[in-house]
């Protein structure tokens, strides 16, 4: 079974979202966004958390296959909500399904961790590169991540 709250993950660019679901800055503001929202995943935006095209201009490459070993049912239909983590990942906690550019490839979760260095070997997922590039988060400058879901 599949969520209303996607994510899409487009072929060398953002997330999608679509659904319910909010999104909350690394101070832990809401950040205001139309009925779709593109989150930067290639860690090059100066808006972050939203993507601005800098993708582009990085030449950031990535072509989604995406690892659904992990899939779970998804809980009842409520908010999706996306956090992130000073200097480190996104954090999406609620139903979500996450899809592939294809339609085809795709994960269903209520917890998941999601790469915004554009370092990840498990894009659309988080391993944890951002520490070893020392991703920085420009709102942020030094601040330590943390990286606890
Ligand atoms: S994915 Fe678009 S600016 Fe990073």
């Amino acid at each position: 079974m599949s969520s209303k709250n996607i994510i899409t993950v487009l072929e060398d660019g953002p997330l999608q979202l679509e659904g319910d679901f909010h999104i909350y800055d690394t101070i832990g503001q809401l950040v205001e966004h139309e009925e779709q929202a593109m989150l930067c995943r290639c860690g090059a935006s100066k808006i972050k958390p939203l993507c601005d095209g800098s993708h582009e201009t990085v030449g950031f490459k990535d072509c989604c296959q995406i690892d659904s070993r992990h899939d779970e049912s998804p809980e009842v239909h409520t908010t999706l909500v996306v956090s992130c983590r000073p200097n480190g990942m996104l954090v999406a906690k609620g139903p979500m399904t996450i899809m592939g550019p294809d339609g085809h490839s795709k994960a269903v979760r209520n917890k998941a961790a999601l790469c915004r260095c554009g370092e990840s070997r498990n894009k659309p997922f988080c391993d944890v590169s951002h520490k070893k590039v020392g991703f920085v988060d420009d709102a942020l400058g030094s601040e330590t991540e943390t990286d606890v879901l």
